[in-house]
């Protein structure tokens, strides 16, 4: 594989070819970002949960859900979720679009393939009729916290998330395309 300055890099709709290799680096990204403490029981589930193939190809069965993948010579080097038509409390809009996961692995972030997904997803949710976009971000995110704004994103506000029985603060993000 070429040094990072050289990436010959490709960005395009996931296969569900590529379920396997999503699946594993979203464990991969997933567990260095929130799992900041180590692993806990609840971690640990989710993640087994959260990114098997099999969960990951009902995902991609699903019509409002799409994937895109950054690869490199057949390695994946990061991943968007996208989904159309979602809602939100705090948004309200029939025409929002929401980016699930937005995951570069470790050793390839800060040379903007995070702002390159980004920018894809952004036109997928356009050719979807989405007016907007929008994200959550955990505030023990400092990195996340920092790019949506310099990608033009406003935080709009800080709704609270519960997952088996641990509440988690974010941050919403909201971009109008
Ligand atoms: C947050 C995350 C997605 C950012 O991705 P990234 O690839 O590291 O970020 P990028 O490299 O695209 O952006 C940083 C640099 O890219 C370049 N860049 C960013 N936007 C750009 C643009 N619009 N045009 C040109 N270059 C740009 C800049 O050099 C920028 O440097 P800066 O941060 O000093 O401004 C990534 O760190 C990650 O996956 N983290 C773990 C998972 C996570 O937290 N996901 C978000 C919540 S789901």
């Amino acid at each position: 594989m070429s040094g990072r300055n050289s990436l010959q890099l490709s960005l395009r709709q996931a296969t569900p070819e590529d379920a396997l290799r999503i699946g594993v680096l979203g464990m991969q990204v997933f567990l260095d970002t929130y799992a900041t403490e180590g692993i806990r029981d609840s971690l640990a589930r989710q993640a087994l949960r959260s990114f098997s193939t099999e969960t990951i190809l009902d995902l991609m069965a699903r019509a409002d859900t799409s994937f895109i993948v950054a690869q490199t010579q057949g390695h994946l080097l990061g991943f968007a979720q996208l989904a159309a038509q979602t809602d939100h409390p705090m948004i309200r809009s029939p025409q929002a679009a929401e980016l699930q996961r937005l995951y570069v692995q470790e050793r390839f972030t800060g040379y903007g393939l995070g702002w390159r997904l980004l920018a894809f997803a952004e036109r997928q949710a356009c050719l979807k009729k989405a007016s907007m976009l929008w994200a959550t971000v955990w505030v023990g995110n400092p990195r996340a916290l920092a790019f949506y704004p310099r990608q033009g994103y406003a935080h709009i506000g800080s709704p609270v998330y519960t997952l088996q029985n641990e509440t988690h603060e974010n941050a919403l993000f909201r971009k109008m395309l």
